[in-house]
Protein backbone atom coordinates (compact mmCIF):
# COMPACT_ATOMS: atom_id res chain seq x y z
CA UNK A 1 0.00 0.00 0.00
CA UNK A 2 1.68 3.41 -0.94
CA UNK A 3 -1.28 5.49 0.13
CA UNK A 4 -3.97 5.41 2.05
CA UNK A 5 -7.14 8.47 0.62
CA UNK A 6 -10.38 6.45 0.96
CA UNK A 7 -11.95 2.89 2.56
CA UNK A 8 -13.24 2.49 -0.90
CA UNK A 9 -9.53 1.61 -1.95
CA UNK A 10 -9.85 -1.35 0.89
CA UNK A 11 -11.04 -4.81 0.51
CA UNK A 12 -12.45 -6.60 3.64
CA UNK A 13 -9.39 -8.40 3.83
CA UNK A 14 -7.14 -5.38 3.66
CA UNK A 15 -9.29 -3.70 6.59
CA UNK A 16 -9.00 -6.75 8.75
CA UNK A 17 -5.23 -6.46 8.17
CA UNK A 18 -4.65 -3.18 9.11
CA UNK A 19 -6.65 -3.70 12.39
CA UNK A 20 -5.11 -6.84 13.13
CA UNK A 21 -2.10 -4.65 13.59
CA UNK A 22 -3.24 -1.83 14.86
CA UNK A 23 -3.76 -4.36 17.84
CA UNK A 24 -0.47 -6.18 18.29
CA UNK A 25 0.82 -2.27 18.77
CA UNK A 26 -1.56 -2.57 21.96
CA UNK A 27 -0.58 -5.49 22.83
CA UNK A 28 3.02 -5.24 22.37
CA UNK A 29 3.80 -1.64 22.34
CA UNK A 30 5.31 0.39 19.67
CA UNK A 31 8.52 -0.26 18.06
CA UNK A 32 10.70 2.05 15.90
CA UNK A 33 10.49 1.26 12.44
CA UNK A 34 13.63 -0.29 10.68
CA UNK A 35 14.86 2.93 9.39
CA UNK A 36 14.37 6.62 9.85
CA UNK A 37 11.43 7.82 7.87
CA UNK A 38 10.61 11.73 7.58
CA UNK A 39 6.66 12.45 7.78
CA UNK A 40 4.82 15.76 8.11
CA UNK A 41 1.28 16.55 8.93
CA UNK A 42 -0.34 19.16 6.67
CA UNK A 43 -3.53 20.27 8.13
CA UNK A 44 -5.55 22.68 6.10
CA UNK A 45 -8.77 22.83 8.26
CA UNK A 46 -8.69 22.58 12.31
CA UNK A 47 -8.17 19.56 13.95
CA UNK A 48 -6.93 18.63 17.30
CA UNK A 49 -7.54 14.46 17.60
CA UNK A 50 -6.20 13.54 14.35
CA UNK A 51 -3.50 15.47 14.39
CA UNK A 52 -2.00 14.95 17.86
CA UNK A 53 -2.83 11.65 16.95
CA UNK A 54 -1.14 11.02 14.25
CA UNK A 55 1.95 12.82 15.76
CA UNK A 56 2.17 10.52 18.65
CA UNK A 57 2.01 7.55 16.21
CA UNK A 58 4.77 9.18 14.36
CA UNK A 59 6.60 10.01 17.28
CA UNK A 60 5.66 5.94 18.90
CA UNK A 61 7.62 4.56 15.45
CA UNK A 62 10.55 6.87 15.74
CA UNK A 63 9.64 8.62 12.70
CA UNK A 64 11.27 12.12 12.17
CA UNK A 65 7.94 14.68 12.39
CA UNK A 66 8.70 17.89 10.37
CA UNK A 67 6.53 20.57 11.42
CA UNK A 68 4.09 22.44 9.46
CA UNK A 69 1.79 25.05 10.56
CA UNK A 70 -0.99 25.63 7.26
CA UNK A 71 -1.39 29.21 8.66
CA UNK A 72 1.88 30.22 8.26
CA UNK A 73 3.06 28.37 5.13
CA UNK A 74 3.68 29.54 1.35
CA UNK A 75 -0.25 28.17 0.92
CA UNK A 76 -0.61 31.45 2.44
CA UNK A 77 0.91 33.23 -0.22
CA UNK A 78 -1.17 31.44 -3.50
CA UNK A 79 1.13 28.22 -3.76
CA UNK A 80 -0.94 25.11 -4.73
CA UNK A 81 -1.14 21.83 -2.60
CA UNK A 82 0.59 20.23 -5.91
CA UNK A 83 3.33 22.66 -5.80
CA UNK A 84 3.67 22.30 -1.50
CA UNK A 85 3.77 18.61 -1.88
CA UNK A 86 6.34 18.70 -4.68
CA UNK A 87 7.88 20.93 -3.04
CA UNK A 88 8.13 18.68 -0.03
CA UNK A 89 9.12 15.88 -2.13
CA UNK A 90 12.04 17.29 -3.05
CA UNK A 91 13.44 18.27 0.48
CA UNK A 92 13.20 14.62 1.51
CA UNK A 93 10.00 13.82 3.03
CA UNK A 94 8.89 10.13 2.62
CA UNK A 95 4.87 10.67 3.21
CA UNK A 96 2.61 13.00 4.58
CA UNK A 97 -0.64 13.16 6.57
CA UNK A 98 -2.90 15.99 4.77
CA UNK A 99 -6.43 17.63 6.04
CA UNK A 100 -8.24 19.82 3.75
CA UNK A 101 -11.68 21.27 2.73
CA UNK A 102 -11.88 19.94 -0.83
CA UNK A 103 -12.98 17.03 -1.69
CA UNK A 104 -11.28 14.50 -3.32
CA UNK A 105 -8.21 16.74 -3.12
CA UNK A 106 -5.71 14.21 -3.21
CA UNK A 107 -6.63 13.22 -7.26
CA UNK A 108 -4.35 15.93 -8.54
CA UNK A 109 -1.53 14.11 -6.00
CA UNK A 110 -1.55 10.59 -6.43
CA UNK A 111 0.84 9.32 -9.26
CA UNK A 112 2.28 12.74 -9.39
CA UNK A 113 4.09 12.34 -6.34
CA UNK A 114 6.78 10.07 -4.71
CA UNK A 115 5.32 11.02 -1.41
CA UNK A 116 3.08 8.74 0.06
CA UNK A 117 -0.33 10.40 0.92
CA UNK A 118 -2.21 9.82 4.47
CA UNK A 119 -6.41 10.96 3.91
CA UNK A 120 -6.22 13.21 7.57
CA UNK A 121 -10.05 14.17 5.86
CA UNK A 122 -11.01 15.36 2.84
CA UNK A 123 -14.13 18.07 3.04
CA UNK A 124 -16.96 16.05 3.24
CA UNK A 125 -15.52 12.93 1.38
CA UNK A 126 -13.04 10.51 3.50
CA UNK A 127 -11.47 10.03 6.42
CA UNK A 128 -9.77 6.28 6.25
CA UNK A 129 -8.28 6.17 9.46
CA UNK A 130 -11.27 7.87 11.53
CA UNK A 131 -13.22 5.11 10.25
CA UNK A 132 -10.48 1.85 11.06
CA UNK A 133 -10.58 3.65 14.46
CA UNK A 134 -14.14 3.23 14.31
CA UNK A 135 -14.00 -0.41 13.39
CA UNK A 136 -11.12 -0.98 15.72
CA UNK A 137 -13.69 -0.12 19.03
CA UNK A 138 -16.44 -2.09 17.31
CA UNK A 139 -14.69 -4.94 17.04
CA UNK A 140 -13.17 -4.89 20.62
CA UNK A 141 -16.33 -4.61 21.59
CA UNK A 142 -18.26 -7.00 19.81
CA UNK A 143 -15.85 -9.48 18.31
CA UNK A 144 -16.58 -9.02 14.97
CA UNK A 145 -19.15 -7.11 12.24
CA UNK A 146 -21.43 -9.76 10.84
CA UNK A 147 -24.90 -8.50 11.46
CA UNK A 148 -24.31 -5.54 14.47
CA UNK A 149 -27.14 -2.62 13.93
CA UNK A 150 -25.39 0.33 13.66
CA UNK A 151 -27.35 3.78 13.28
CA UNK A 152 -25.52 6.66 12.26
CA UNK A 153 -27.06 9.73 13.42
CA UNK A 154 -26.28 13.91 12.43
CA UNK A 155 -25.61 15.45 9.85
CA UNK A 156 -25.18 12.67 7.29
CA UNK A 157 -24.83 15.12 4.23
CA UNK A 158 -21.53 17.02 5.37
CA UNK A 159 -19.71 14.13 7.22
CA UNK A 160 -16.82 12.53 6.21
CA UNK A 161 -16.66 9.88 8.77
CA UNK A 162 -20.56 8.73 7.72
CA UNK A 163 -19.13 8.45 4.39
CA UNK A 164 -15.69 6.48 4.84
CA UNK A 165 -17.74 4.08 7.77
CA UNK A 166 -20.80 3.57 5.54
CA UNK A 167 -18.31 2.48 2.78
CA UNK A 168 -16.43 -0.02 5.05
CA UNK A 169 -19.49 -1.28 7.60
CA UNK A 170 -21.19 -2.33 4.81
CA UNK A 171 -18.25 -4.33 3.56
CA UNK A 172 -17.82 -6.02 6.74
CA UNK A 173 -21.37 -7.47 6.78
CA UNK A 174 -23.01 -4.92 9.78
CA UNK A 175 -26.41 -2.88 8.51
CA UNK A 176 -26.34 0.86 8.71
CA UNK A 177 -29.26 3.09 8.88
CA UNK A 178 -28.42 6.76 9.16
CA UNK A 179 -30.53 9.14 11.07
CA UNK A 180 -31.00 12.75 10.46
CA UNK A 181 -33.26 15.83 9.38
CA UNK A 182 -34.56 15.11 6.06
CA UNK A 183 -32.41 17.54 4.58
CA UNK A 184 -29.02 16.20 5.75
CA UNK A 185 -29.54 12.79 4.32
CA UNK A 186 -27.60 13.86 1.58
CA UNK A 187 -27.51 10.48 -1.62
CA UNK A 188 -28.15 8.32 1.14
CA UNK A 189 -31.54 7.07 2.54
CA UNK A 190 -31.95 7.90 6.10
CA UNK A 191 -34.77 7.29 8.77
CA UNK A 192 -36.02 10.73 10.83
CA UNK A 193 -37.16 8.72 13.93
CA UNK A 194 -35.47 7.07 16.82
CA UNK A 195 -38.15 5.05 18.02
CA UNK A 196 -37.12 1.42 16.35
CA UNK A 197 -33.55 2.24 15.83
CA UNK A 198 -32.73 3.35 19.79
CA UNK A 199 -34.33 -0.42 20.22
CA UNK A 200 -32.93 -2.52 18.00
CA UNK A 201 -29.28 -0.88 17.79
CA UNK A 202 -25.65 -2.44 18.83
CA UNK A 203 -23.86 0.93 18.38
CA UNK A 204 -25.09 4.27 17.84
CA UNK A 205 -22.35 6.34 15.78
CA UNK A 206 -23.16 10.09 16.93
CA UNK A 207 -21.98 13.05 14.47
CA UNK A 208 -21.52 16.98 14.79
CA UNK A 209 -23.78 18.97 12.71
CA UNK A 210 -21.05 20.41 10.31
CA UNK A 211 -21.74 24.24 10.77
CA UNK A 212 -17.93 24.90 8.98
CA UNK A 213 -19.92 22.88 5.35
CA UNK A 214 -23.14 24.69 5.96
CA UNK A 215 -23.57 27.43 3.59
CA UNK A 216 -27.73 28.20 5.00
CA UNK A 217 -28.47 28.89 8.96
CA UNK A 218 -29.60 25.95 10.58
CA UNK A 219 -33.35 25.84 11.19
CA UNK A 220 -32.60 24.20 14.54
CA UNK A 221 -31.93 25.70 17.76
CA UNK A 222 -29.75 23.34 20.41
CA UNK A 223 -32.26 22.17 22.25
CA UNK A 224 -34.74 21.53 19.35
CA UNK A 225 -32.02 19.38 17.54
CA UNK A 226 -31.19 17.58 20.70
CA UNK A 227 -34.95 16.72 21.52
CA UNK A 228 -35.48 15.37 17.90
CA UNK A 229 -31.99 14.06 16.94
CA UNK A 230 -29.61 13.84 19.63
CA UNK A 231 -28.98 10.96 22.27
CA UNK A 232 -31.37 12.41 25.35
CA UNK A 233 -31.16 10.50 28.50
CA UNK A 234 -34.53 8.98 27.79
CA UNK A 235 -33.32 7.34 24.84
CA UNK A 236 -30.46 5.84 26.60
CA UNK A 237 -32.38 4.06 28.57
CA UNK A 238 -34.07 2.51 25.75
CA UNK A 239 -30.51 0.85 24.34
CA UNK A 240 -30.13 -2.50 24.75
CA UNK A 241 -27.76 -3.89 27.05
CA UNK A 242 -24.77 -4.52 25.30
CA UNK A 243 -25.31 -1.30 23.19
CA UNK A 244 -22.47 1.42 22.88
CA UNK A 245 -22.06 5.21 22.10
CA UNK A 246 -19.56 6.22 19.63
CA UNK A 247 -18.62 10.02 18.59
CA UNK A 248 -15.53 10.85 16.11
CA UNK A 249 -15.46 14.05 18.35
CA UNK A 250 -15.77 16.87 18.38
CA UNK A 251 -18.68 16.87 20.04
CA UNK A 252 -21.47 19.31 21.81
CA UNK A 253 -22.74 18.27 24.56
CA UNK A 254 -26.33 19.08 24.89
CA UNK A 255 -26.71 19.24 21.08
CA UNK A 256 -26.06 15.50 19.47
CA UNK A 257 -25.42 14.35 22.73
CA UNK A 258 -26.76 14.64 26.42
CA UNK A 259 -24.05 16.48 28.71
CA UNK A 260 -24.18 13.46 30.85
CA UNK A 261 -23.74 10.58 28.35
CA UNK A 262 -20.45 11.41 26.87
CA UNK A 263 -18.67 9.92 29.52
CA UNK A 264 -21.11 7.25 30.66
CA UNK A 265 -20.76 3.40 30.86
CA UNK A 266 -22.03 2.50 27.52
CA UNK A 267 -19.68 6.01 25.99
CA UNK A 268 -16.70 4.26 24.01
CA UNK A 269 -15.95 8.04 23.09
CA UNK A 270 -12.45 8.62 24.41
CA UNK A 271 -11.74 4.68 24.05
CA UNK A 272 -11.54 5.53 19.82
CA UNK A 273 -9.31 8.50 20.92
CA UNK A 274 -6.68 5.92 22.24
CA UNK A 275 -7.51 3.67 19.64
CA UNK A 276 -6.99 6.17 17.15
CA UNK A 277 -2.93 6.15 18.03
CA UNK A 278 -2.88 2.29 17.36
CA UNK A 279 -4.76 1.98 14.14
CA UNK A 280 -2.08 5.43 12.88
CA UNK A 281 0.69 2.99 14.11
CA UNK A 282 -0.73 0.24 11.69
CA UNK A 283 -0.89 2.47 8.35
CA UNK A 284 2.11 4.45 9.09
CA UNK A 285 3.93 1.04 9.10
CA UNK A 286 2.39 -0.49 6.42
CA UNK A 287 3.03 2.09 4.06
CA UNK A 288 6.31 3.32 4.70
CA UNK A 289 8.08 0.04 5.29
CA UNK A 290 6.44 -0.80 1.54
CA UNK A 291 8.85 2.51 0.55
CA UNK A 292 11.84 0.52 1.40
C1 LIG B 1 -14.18 14.52 12.62
C2 LIG B 1 -13.67 15.20 11.36
O1 LIG B 1 -12.79 16.07 11.41
O2 LIG B 1 -14.16 14.82 10.33
N1 LIG B 1 -13.34 14.67 13.71
C3 LIG B 1 -12.25 13.87 13.86
O3 LIG B 1 -11.44 13.72 12.97
N2 LIG B 1 -12.13 13.24 15.03
C4 LIG B 1 -15.58 14.86 12.90
C5 LIG B 1 -16.00 16.28 13.07
O4 LIG B 1 -15.23 17.22 12.89
O5 LIG B 1 -17.16 16.46 13.39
Amino acid sequence: MNDLVSMKDLTEVDIIELLDRAQNFQVYGARELPRKYTVSNLFFEPSTRTKVSFEVAERKLGIDVVPFEAGFSSSVKGETLYDTVKTLEAIGIDALVIRHPDVGYYKELIGKTKVSIINGGDGSGQHPTQSLLDLYTIREEFGGFEGLNIVIAGDIAHSRVARSNADALTKLGANVTFLCPKEWAGEFEAVHEWDEEILASDVIMLLRVQHERHNDKMSFTKESYHKQYGLTKERKKMMKENAIIMHPAPFNRGVEIDEELVECSKSRIFKQMENGVYVRMAVLELILNGRN
